[in-house]
């Protein structure tokens, strides 16, 4: 079965769009250059991948929600529902890019596989995630939540968020060169807390009522009024990118 993925565009884009404006220095590591093929992997609207063609590349976005696949293709970009756990290619691509993605696939070891093998020789990998430490507050927010109302459910963490050393490692073992891999706290002002826990925790609580919804928000934005609240600043989510450059050899 394909897996596939629900998100909604305009909702994503309204209160998200710090994602892909803080990427561009990602897109400057990538250094796309004229004629060669980008595989963009969590392409969603297509945004990071038009700006990857204006600088000059041909890019084939892919992504697992058909939403954000269809707003791709309204944008111009060639782009198809898959996963990176279900590469279809070999050898195909001169570079391959994401951003904010990889973080939702456990199966990292696998994803890593599939991108390896869908590079040319001497194609690069480009990433930005989240990396050790992301959101550490967020998700124990929602752990929280989970433990203090056992009709919840069980909580399971969905995001695989890890150290340099660990996802270097991984790259190496898969016949990658790692160029440049670092940790980058970003500490980013958000308007709404409740409106990021709709657009990002909806994988772990698509299970709940709405009105088991609502009390999962209150009781974590109660926690996290003491720890990511402030009135000078606001709500600000603690985020920690993990960025990337890797070889294939
Ligand atoms: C992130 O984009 O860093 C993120 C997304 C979902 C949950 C936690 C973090």
């Amino acid at each position: 079965m394909q897996e596939t993925n629900s998100w909604n565009p305009d909702e994503y884009k309204k209160h998200t769009s710090f994602v892909s404006e803080l990427a561009l220095p990602v897109v400057d590591l990538l250094d796309p250059k004229v004629g060669e093929r980008v595989l963009d992997l969590g392409c969603g609207d297509g945004t990071l991948a038009q700006e990857i063609e204006r600088r000059g590349a041909k890019v084939l976005g892919v992504d697992l929600s058909e939403e954000m696949v269809q707003k791709a293709k309204e944008s111009g970009i060639e782009a198809m529902v898959a996963s990176v756990t279900a590469l279809p290619f070999t050898k195909e691509f001169d570079a391959i890019f994401s951003n904010a993605m990889l973080h939702w696939v456990k199966q990292s070891d696998l994803a890593i596989v599939n991108i390896a093998k869908a590079l040319k020789g001497g194609g690069r990998f480009v990433a930005e995630f989240g990396g050790e430490g992301n959101a550490h507050h967020l998700v124990k927010a929602m752990e929280l939540a989970f433990q203090k109302h056992p009709e919840f459910g069980e909580f399971v963490n969905p995001w695989y968020f890890p150290s340099p050393a660990e996802y270097k490692k991984k790259l190496e073992n898969n016949g990658f060169k790692v160029e440049y891999i670092e940790l980058i706290p970003r500490q980013t002002p958000m308007e709404d807390v409740g409106k990021w826990l709709e657009i990002f925790a909806n994988g772990v609580t698509a299970h709940l009522s709405k009105e088991q919804f609502e009390l999962f928000k209150d009781e974590c934005k109660k926690y996290l009024k003491e720890h990511i609240y402030s009135q000078m600043d606001g709500w600000v989510i603690d985020y920690v990118r993990l960025r990337v450059k890797a070889v294939k050899l």
